[in-house]
């Protein structure tokens, strides 16, 4: 679902940190906190642990699903990533190869294209399982029940999301945590900052305050879903849409536009600056840089109602394990 922004095509060395840190303690309460993108941002000037200088134009991203092959949570939507683009909305991906857990690498290079630098499947011990190594089965818990696959496994997912996109900024870095570091705490530290940008931005809600609750007979327009959560997070976020298009459906072959935006919503971006650590979550709201594909005439949007849990294909058994990813 990048696809609307093209990937720099510059790749990163794509095996070691991005930048060649101290092994001091970097303990960024000491350290002056300057907001990413902002031109004091400057990794020759400041210490990269404290600061973003890499990614610093974080998207919080959340899926709308109406099934998967496990159970989906009701009444919420459900955990996507937390990416960190350039400051002017391109992006690059699978920045440190040395934390490679991807076991379905998408794309296969670094940089999207057939010369990049090869991306290997992982073929270890799930990322799960790193968790369970420290210890933290609260998270893991949750993880499970809301940062979801929609098909395969939930550890394959968070795999990916870990290395495209966490090994891409410099505040998630292993040298920044520092001598006592201990193997795959960063891998949690991210998962945790993850969960609280999400825990930030409650999409249901804010949708169901503005009185858009998910129907399977009323269609809604995609102004009003944009307006409705750009009014709580302060800033336009991207929206998403799959399925028809407007100009495929009844009611658009018979309209006079020729709109040819998608009709069913599943997908939000919210964008944001942070002011020192993401960790931190000291964050400035920005406009979504991408276009949505979304249509946008009128009532073209469908917000599904989840599949009842007694028709839910949890029972289902995966019968393959074969995970493609387009995020
Ligand atoms: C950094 O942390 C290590 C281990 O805790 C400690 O031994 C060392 O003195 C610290 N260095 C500085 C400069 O504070
Ligand atoms: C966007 O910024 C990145 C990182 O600074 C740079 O490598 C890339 O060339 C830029 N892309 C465009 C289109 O300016
Ligand atoms: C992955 O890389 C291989 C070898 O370079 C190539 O043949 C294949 O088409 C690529 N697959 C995808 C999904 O990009
Ligand atoms: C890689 O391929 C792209 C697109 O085909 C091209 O623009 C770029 O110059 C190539 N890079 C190298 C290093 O060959
Ligand atoms: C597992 O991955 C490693 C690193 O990419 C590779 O060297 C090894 O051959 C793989 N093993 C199997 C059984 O695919
Ligand atoms: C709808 O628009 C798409 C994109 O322009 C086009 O490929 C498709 O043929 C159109 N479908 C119909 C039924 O007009
Ligand atoms: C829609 O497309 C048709 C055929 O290309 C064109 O004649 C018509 O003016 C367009 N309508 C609008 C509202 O853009
Ligand atoms: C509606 O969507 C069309 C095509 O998707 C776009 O050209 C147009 O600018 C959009 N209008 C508004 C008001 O966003
Ligand atoms: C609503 O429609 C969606 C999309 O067709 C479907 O997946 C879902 O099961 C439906 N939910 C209910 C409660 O009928
Ligand atoms: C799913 O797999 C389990 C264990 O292999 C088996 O007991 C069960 O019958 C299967 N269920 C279906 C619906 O195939
Ligand atoms: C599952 O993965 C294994 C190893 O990659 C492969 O050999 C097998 O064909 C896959 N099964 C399915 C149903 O795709």
């Amino acid at each position: 679902m990048k696809s609307t922004l093209t990937v720099a095509a510059f790749a990163a060395s794509a095996s070691a940190a991005l930048y060649n840190i101290s092994p001091d303690n970097h303990t960024c309460v000491l350290q002056p906190q300057y907001l990413s993108c902002s031109a004091k941002a400057n990794p020759k000037t400041v210490d990269t642990c404290c600061t973003e200088t890499f990614g610093g134009l974080l998207l919080a991203t959340q899926f709308w699903d109406t099934w998967a092959d496990k159970e989906l949570p009701e009444n919420t939507w459900t955990l996507h990533g937390l990416w960190p683009d350039f400051c002017n909305g391109s992006y690059t991906q699978y920045c440190d190869l040395s934390r490679q857990y991807d076991p379905v690498p998408s794309p296969n290079t670094t940089n999207g294209l057939p010369n990049g630098t090869f991306v290997p499947a992982y073929n270890g011990s799930n990322i799960g399982t790193f968790v369970e190594k420290l210890g933290r089965y609260d998270l893991l818990a949750w993880m499970n029940k809301y940062w979801i696959s929609q098909t395969g496994p939930n550890a394959d997912f968070w795999g990916h999301e870990f290395s495209k996109h966490a090994t891409c900024f410099s505040t998630f870095d292993i040298p920044c945590y520092g001598p006592n570091y201990q193997q795959h705490e960063e891998v949690v530290d991210f998962f945790e900052t993850t969960i609280g940008y999400y825990k930030k931005f409650p999409t249901f809600q804010w949708l169901q305050q503005y009185g858009i609750t998910p129907s399977n007979s009323t269609q809604y327009n995609f102004i009003d879903i944009q307006d409705a959560l750009s009014a709580q997070h302060g800033a336009v976020p991207y929206l998403g849409c799959s399925g028809p298009r407007y100009n495929e459906t009844t009611a658009g072959r018979n309209s006079r536009t020729n709109d040819t935006g998608r009709t069913v919503l599943s997908e939000v971006w919210y964008n944001m600056h942070v002011l020192g650590r993401p960790q931190d979550y000291h964050y400035v709201p920005v406009d979504s840089p991408a276009i949505s594909g979304c249509s946008n005439a009128t009532g073209a949007i469908w917000y599904y109602e989840q599949t009842a849990a007694d028709a839910s294909p949890v029972h289902w058994n995966i019968t393959s394990n074969v995970t493609t990813y387009e995020y």
